[in-house]
């Protein structure tokens, strides 16, 4: 995408302003209203579609789309880092989740500022130059807690997703706070990169079609012009014809599916099914990772699980099936810090496996995507394709489809093995039938490609090849190649196009001209021949590195073929500049490139020395990298030097302090200002197992622990306590009498005996409980399982009726923030946390110094707190994190804060994250830094700590500057 034009929106309201005069008035600048009440900005572009393509005024686009989620990355210059990151793989698009809990702690509260600003988000996004397909929800599902519902919307009556009023009436309130800053950025009036509109999200079972009536009809009202969308998972409502259907429908994919543990085991292919006739096939949602659970293998495997390999079978077959529309979940996961996730599918991390990890480096899995990607905007002809018969493979086992533009006979067939989950090689010869393409009249047929006597088509298990016949790539024409394009342009006075195939793998190219071109080998070995009858130059060469061969035909224009392996051609970036595309080889990242005059200013990143060679316009003879000028040489292509990062250390982490709390389980501890907990009914649709009801949601607190206290009158015949808890998966409670330790389960009943003697007989005791949220559960079927309780459940005495008064205490405030800029997720009811202990500065008097790794068999909850200092070099991007390191029979869980964010939760014997990213901004790069850490010691002998340290998981020179997150202390 250019930046979006300005100049003719200028030029488009000047021509409205003359009309207006001249006809009287009859068109005005103002939003106009359409018969169905809707708001319709004058139109100063179009979003529009066929059977084929989206279209972008009037012009096929093919959408390249990556999911990101601005919401699980606390700092606002990281959201341009991975923007950039998206638009220099070749995505013109990302698909984004609002989370309407995270900008709504309390019903009518709304917070759109600091880390929660989405206008700057879409501002960015505009200024990188990617459209936004937004998703607002109000239900978004995404692995965080209630599926993006807020806290406060658990208590009420009607089921969610539903036409419940009160249920009608929040997520009106949201969408009527949301709404208004996504249409100011809208493609349609020329003013942001939104181009489409998701309502709802998976809603296939379980659901109400005046909903989405309703919701078409409130985000209309709201300003809203772009297409409405849907991705269908499962169930019978697709949405896409019929009351409440949208423009376009869309069918969500996992065909890897989310067990990690298993990484090499395939599933097969899934074809993607085309919803409507007159819209194009898209996927919302197609596999870019997978999620891992508690105690599950870890990230590394799920990218196994979805690597290069699966992107090359799997992204191809869309391609191969005429999907024109495909968004990747997740392209960069992120961090579900402070209590976001939803305990059933994620722990803190969301890397999810993703072509961009959580730290935000780069991987294969981005190479492989990036070579996918400029392919889909570069060669035009793909965004409108019929099937076409392919013919037969002389090899059985592998198969071909074939697609072609009916306007200009391109063809597309994609070669892959029969069983696409094969891991074995084959070898193969294919016809390439070109009768019924219209190149120049020109009826060709390759009955047996490769023509070259003794080479042929070599496919490794778990690959597959898209390759590209009868296309007019610039100025030539190409007849076929067995080399995959990754992108061509015309690159001053000459075509320059880059194909790549495995390392080792035969290529044929074959190129068709009127007249013998002259052929020169740059480097590489290249085979030519030239078949007079045909009119065809034939290339044959083994990929190796980089092979580079001048074409010149009589009178035409040049071609400069890059012939490279799939390695080589990852190192390619390419951007589009006012005078036309730049390609670029060498550094780690190209963010920009703009040509003025002679000069090209290009941005990015390296993470060493590394060579840089440019392919620019003629008229460019001068190049600066991030500011700096390069001193070039050459005058085909200018080639230079990039001066890498500096080495940086960082500091060990020592100075460590401890301090005990949970004064809570104390019988002398003031509960005072605690809330009563005597509610008899609740709207939950569970019935609590004994009264009153002691749900957490119901008392407004809504994340993160929970201090119960009961006090009661004991009988004398007390045995102990048969308590219900309600954590999420992987949660803990503890429990303690008087004072006095009984111990910790996990989620759901388990009775606690009292010692003997430990209940006074008429006399005041008190209970002391601190369970765990680990958050709400997803409402994925629309039946309220965001709504299970959280917190007690049940409380029962033994051997006794006595009754138990209750006492509640959550994060300080409820619903009512204390620090609105860290927002409602970020902290729970820990006394600590109550009492800022997780905050920068503060008195550290009552704190004891130590070491790690330290033992410690009080149970309950002890803080550790230290500080470090960085200095970073200010053009450099220094991913760090905090890395944990114990054996892991011990049994307690941290809470880890830096500078008062909460960006891990750490359980000792779960896992598996041991290692939490710090995202720059939240992390100061100079200055000091305070790390807190809460660890609740679960069974009173193996709490404490182990080692802690700092932990630099790349180094990279950067254009990329972060400004500190502004942060009360
Ligand atoms: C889809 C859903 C997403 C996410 C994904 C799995 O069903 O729409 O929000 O949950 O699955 O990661």
């Amino acid at each position: 995408m250019r930046s979006l034009p300005r100049v003719r929106r200028r030029f488009v309201l000047l021509v409205a302003v003359v009309l207006a005069v001249v006809c009287g008035g009859a068109v005005t600048l103002a939003a106009r209203r359409g018969p169905d009440g809707a708001r319709r900005a004058h139109a100063a572009h179009t979003v529009t579609y066929d059977h084929y393509s989206l279209k972008l005024d009037g012009n096929r686009v093919y959408l390249w789309s990556a999911e990101f989620h601005y919401w699980r990355l606390p700092s606002p210059d990281l959201w341009r880092d991975v923007l950039e990151k998206f638009k220099a793989a070749g995505y013109n698009a990302t698909s984004i989740y609002f989370d309407w809990a995270y900008h709504s702690p309390k019903q009518g509260v709304y917070d759109f500022t600091g880390v929660r600003d989405i206008e700057r988000l879409l501002t960015i996004a505009q200024q990188v130059g990617i459209y936004v397909i937004a998703r607002p929800g109000p239900y978004i599902n995404a692995e965080t807690d209630s599926g993006g519902f807020p806290g406060w919307l658990t208590t009420q009556k009607g089921r969610a997703r539903s036409s419940a009023p009160d249920y009608t009436q929040a997520y009106r309130e949201w969408l009527r706070h949301v709404d208004p800053i996504i249409a100011k950025h809208q493609y349609t009036d020329g003013t942001g990169p939104v181009i489409l509109y998701q309502i709802e999200n998976e809603y296939g079972t379980h659901t109400d079609k005046a909903y989405m009536k309703d919701l078409k009809k409130q985000v209309r009202a709201d300003g809203i012009d772009v297409p409405f969308t849907h991705n269908h998972c499962c169930g019978a409502s697709k949405w896409a014809t019929g009351g409440g259907s949208v423009d376009l429908p869309g069918q969500d994919s996992y065909p890897q599916k989310f067990n990690c543990s298993t990484p090499d085991r395939w599933n097969g292919l899934a074809t993607l099914p085309r919803f409507r006739d007159d819209a194009p096939i898209f996927t919302p949602e197609f596999q870019g990772g997978a999620y891992d659970p508690w105690g599950g293998p870890g990230y590394d495997k799920c990218r196994t699980l979805t690597g290069p390999d699966f992107e090359k079978v799997f992204y191809k077959h869309n391609l191969a099936t005429g999907v024109t529309m495909q968004n990747f979940y997740m392209t960069y996961g992120g961090t579900s810090w402070g209590w976001l996730a939803d305990p059933s599918h994620v722990y803190t991390s969301y890397d999810y496996g993703s072509a961009i990890k959580e730290d935000r480096e780069l991987t294969p899995k981005y190479d492989e995507a990036k070579r996918l990607g400029y392919l889909t905007q570069a060669v035009a002809p793909l965004t409108k394709t019929d099937p076409v018969s392919a013919g037969k493979p002389t090899n059985a086992d592998v198969t071909l489809t074939a697609r072609a533009n009916p306007d200009d006979g391109t063809r597309f067939s994609v070669l892959r093995h029969r069983d696409a989950t094969s891991t074995t090689t084959e070898t193969t010869h294919v016809p390439i039938d070109l009768t019924a393409g219209r190149q120049g009249g020109a009826a060709v047929s390759y009955p047996s490609v490769p023509q070259e006597p003794g080479t042929k088509i070599k496919l490794a298990g778990r690959d597959a090849k898209l390759l590209v016949a009868g296309y007019h790539l610039g100025s030539q024409q190409l007849r076929y190649s067995t080399s995959e394009i990754m992108t061509h342009g015309r690159i001053g006075d000459r075509d320059v196009a880059l194909l790549y195939g495995r390392r080792g793998e035969d290529g044929e190219t074959v190129l068709h001209y009127d007249a013998a071109p002259s052929v020169t080998v740059l480097s590489g070995k290249v085979r030519h021949v030239w078949n007079a009858g045909r009119g065809d130059l034939r290339l044959n060469y083994t990929h190796q590195g980089l092979a580079r061969v001048l074409v010149t035909p009589r009178g035409g224009v040049p071609v400069l073929l890059l012939l490279a392996t799939d390695q080589e051609a990852a190192r390619f970036w390419r951007q589009d500049t006012a005078a036309g595309p730049v390609l670029v080889r060498g550094p780690e990242l190209l963010r920009s490139a703009a040509v003025q005059g002679p000069a090209l200013a290009l941005t990015g990143d390296t993470s060493a020395v590394t060579g840089l060679e440019v392919f620019a316009a003629t008229s460019v003879r001068t190049v600066t990298w991030n500011g700096a000028p390069v001193r070039t040489t050459g005058d085909d292509t200018l080639t230079g030097r990039l001066a890498g990062p500096r080495r940086v250390t960082v500091p060990a982490l020592t100075g460590w302090k401890v301090r005990a709390e949970s004064p809570e389980a104390r019988p002398g501890f003031d509960d005072h200002g605690w809330t009563v907990a005597n509610r008899t009914t609740t709207n939950n649709p569970t019935r609590p197992a004994t009264a009153p009801v002691l749900y957490a949601d119901d008392y407004g607190f809504h994340y993160g622990d929970v201090w119960y206290r009961a006090h009661f009158t004991a009988k004398g015949g007390e045995t102990g306590v048969t308590l219900t808890a309600g954590t999420g998966k992987a949660g803990v409670y503890s429990v303690w009498l008087n004072g006095k330790f009984l111990g910790s389960s996990g989620d759901g009943r388990h009775t606690f005996a009292f010692p003997a003697r430990a209940a006074a007989k008429g006399r005041d005791n008190v209970l002391s409980v601190l369970v765990e949220n680990m958050g709400h559960n997803e409402d994925f079927d629309a039946t309220d399982t965001h709504k299970e309780p959280r917190g007690l459940t049940g409380a029962k005495l033994r051997g006794s009726a006595a009754p138990l008064t209750w006492r509640i205490q959550g994060g300080e405030g409820g619903e009512e923030l204390p620090d609105p800029a860290r927002g409602p997720f970020n902290t729970g009811g820990l006394y600590g946390e109550r009492n800022g202990w997780h905050l920068p500065g503060g008195a550290d008097a009552g704190w004891t110094a130590t070491t790690l790794p330290r033992r410690d068999t009080r149970p309950g909850v002890s803080w550790y707190k230290t500080t470090f200092d960085l200095n970073l070099p200010k053009d450099q991007d220094v991913p760090l994190g905090v890395t944990f390191t114990d054996d892991h029979s011990r049994h307690y869980r941290a809470l880890l804060f830096v500078n008062g964010w909460q960006l891990g939760r750490y359980v000792n014997d779960v896992g598996p994250q041991r290692s939490f990213p710090i995202p720059p901004g939240i992390l100061r790069a100079n200055g000091r830094n305070t790390l807190a850490i809460a660890v609740w010691n679960e069974d009173g002998k193996t709490g404490g700590l182990g080692q802690v340290a700092l932990r630099q998981y790349a180094d990279l020179a950067t254009s990329l500057r972060v400004a500190d997150v502004t942060t009360p202390r």
